[in-house]
């Protein structure tokens, strides 16, 4: 818990405790955000290279790791040093974890042909690569924006809903911080009138 990585983790947390409960699981995984302006790296680059040991890496140091995120860079300095995150849901296996991150070094390449700069969301895991170093600041990079396509009822009072929303999501993250067990994870569920309910 102590140094530098504590300080951007809640916030990772907090936006993929959001994200990766949004859609059913059934749905199509990974939800990509793929940087159209970063730049391709070609096949048989160093940088490819090191992207793949990175995500190799990572898989294992995340998975293992208590809090089941792992950051890191691979490549010193210049065009082909990568840097990146993984990050499992607290809730799920150390092997559902590590296979996360099995899926991002397969897909990573496919789902933004070659883009230096890509995050990968899939219901286990958050998976974000750059060749910009972006760990070197807490701003909160890399969003996947996910909608569930789900509307709310009509009849139901928006405003309250979104201000339920904001609560709830308020609620749930400082629980995943004050009351970790070290993987700074939480769910919460908040009924809104009859049968409507929400979920993070
Ligand atoms: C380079 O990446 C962009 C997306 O970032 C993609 O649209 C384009 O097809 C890629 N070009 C090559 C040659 O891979
Ligand atoms: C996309 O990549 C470019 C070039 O590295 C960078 O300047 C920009 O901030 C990135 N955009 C996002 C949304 O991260
Ligand atoms: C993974 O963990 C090992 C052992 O702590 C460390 O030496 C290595 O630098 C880590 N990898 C990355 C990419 O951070
Ligand atoms: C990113 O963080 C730095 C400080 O670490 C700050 O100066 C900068 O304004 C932030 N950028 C954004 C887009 O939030
Ligand atoms: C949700 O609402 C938007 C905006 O009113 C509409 O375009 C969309 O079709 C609706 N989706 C569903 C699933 O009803
Ligand atoms: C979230 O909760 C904290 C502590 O109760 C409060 O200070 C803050 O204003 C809340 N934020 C929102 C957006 O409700
Ligand atoms: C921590 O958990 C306890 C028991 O579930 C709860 O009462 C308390 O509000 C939680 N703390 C935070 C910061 O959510």
């Amino acid at each position: 818990m102590e140094g530098g990585t504590v300080v951007r983790r809640p916030v990772l947390v907090l936006f993929a405790a959001a994200a990766l409960a949004l859609l059913p699981f059934a749905a199509a995984q990974p939800w990509p955000r793929c940087n159209r302006s970063s730049g391709n790296y070609s096949s048989g680059s160093t940088y490819e290279a090191n992207l793949f040991n990175l995500i190799t890496d990572l898989r294992g140091n995340a998975s293992s790791s208590p809090s089941f995120f792992a950051s890191g860079s691979a490549g010193t300095g210049g065009a082909s040093a990568v840097y990146g995150l993984i990050l499992c849901r607290g809730d799920v296996s150390a092997s559902d974890c590590f296979d996360c991150g099995t899926w991002s070094g397969r897909d990573v390449q496919s789902f933004c042909d070659r883009a230096r700069d890509v995050a990968l969301v899939y219901n286990q895991c958050y998976v974000r690569v750059s060749d910009t170093d972006f760990l070197a600041s807490p701003n909160n990079t890399g969003q996947a924006r996910l909608i569930s396509g789900t509307n709310i009822s009509s009849g139901v009072d928006v405003a309250a809903y979104d201000r339920a929303v904001t609560a709830l999501l308020n609620a749930t993250a400082r629980h995943a911080v004050g009351n970790s067990t070290g993987r700074l994870f939480a769910t919460a569920r908040h009924a809104v009138g009859n049968s409507k309910g929400i979920a993070f």
